[in-house]
């Protein structure tokens, strides 16, 4: 069964802490937290304050994902913000190795995330250090759009470098998830799935994380 992190991005941020408390007690595994800057995607959202407001209101693995140019930069305050999983997108950075040590050194999980356009091949040199791979299945930059389904070939390449050298990362997927693209993603190796207007869109955010569960038992 595949872990599932909802996406605040598609809540209610005016009833947040209500939203939280909803998908926690239904089942989810981690809190995915989409942060943007408004040059690497277009659109802004949130930063370190907002992880840090949440941190105490929740145990659920904070799964931080960093749609920003350099974000080296901004690493020491994700850290100290109380994130338990920080992502870096290797096209936005030109130092992505030292990028994933800044995490690691601050005892944080490090992630490398993949554009639609990106291949496996530009991340195998950080393989080997990282704790989780997130491969983008949509272009980043907003919630509900349509899946890509030219983006599964990339999980099972990377579930078979994964086997071949003995590595443990998690696989991630993003971006137009729902109880039917799941799918094949898990059956080519995904182990987290990241859902936001699918979950936070429905009437019952809970039985949608259920039905992306049972599709993946
Ligand atoms: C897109 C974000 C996603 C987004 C997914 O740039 O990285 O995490 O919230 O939204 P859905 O699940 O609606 O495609
Ligand atoms: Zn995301």
């Amino acid at each position: 069964m595949i872990k599932v992190a909802p996406s605040i991005l598609s809540a209610d941020y005016v009833n947040l802490q209500r939203d939280i408390e909803k998908v926690e007690q239904g089942g989810a595994e981690y809190l995915h937290i989409d942060v943007m800057d408004g040059t690497f995607v277009p659109s802004i959202s949130y930063g370190p304050g907002f992880v840090k407001a949440i941190r105490p209101i929740s145990k659920l693995v904070l799964d931080v994902h960093l749609m920003v140019q350099q974000p080296e930069h901004l690493l020491p305050d994700f850290i100290e913000a109380g994130a338990d999983i920080i992502g870096v997108q290797v096209e936005a950075t030109a130092h992505i190795h030292r990028a994933l040590q800044i995490i690691k050194n601050g005892g944080v999980k490090a992630e490398v995330v993949i554009n639609p356009g990106t291949p496996v091949s530009q991340i195998t040199p950080v393989l080997g250090m990282v704790d989780q791979v997130l491969v983008m299945t949509v272009n980043p930059g907003f919630g509900g759009q349509k899946f890509l389904p030219e983006t599964v070939a990339k999980i099972a390449e990377l579930s078979q470098l994964k086997q071949a050298n003995g590595y443990n990362f998690d696989i991630e997927i993003d971006g137009g998830v729902n109880n039917e693209t799941v799918v094949a993603c898990y059956k080519a190796g995904a182990t987290v799935a990241v859902a936001g207007s699918y979950v936070f869109n429905a009437t019952d955010p809970v039985a949608k994380m259920n039905a992306i569960k049972t599709a993946t038992k």
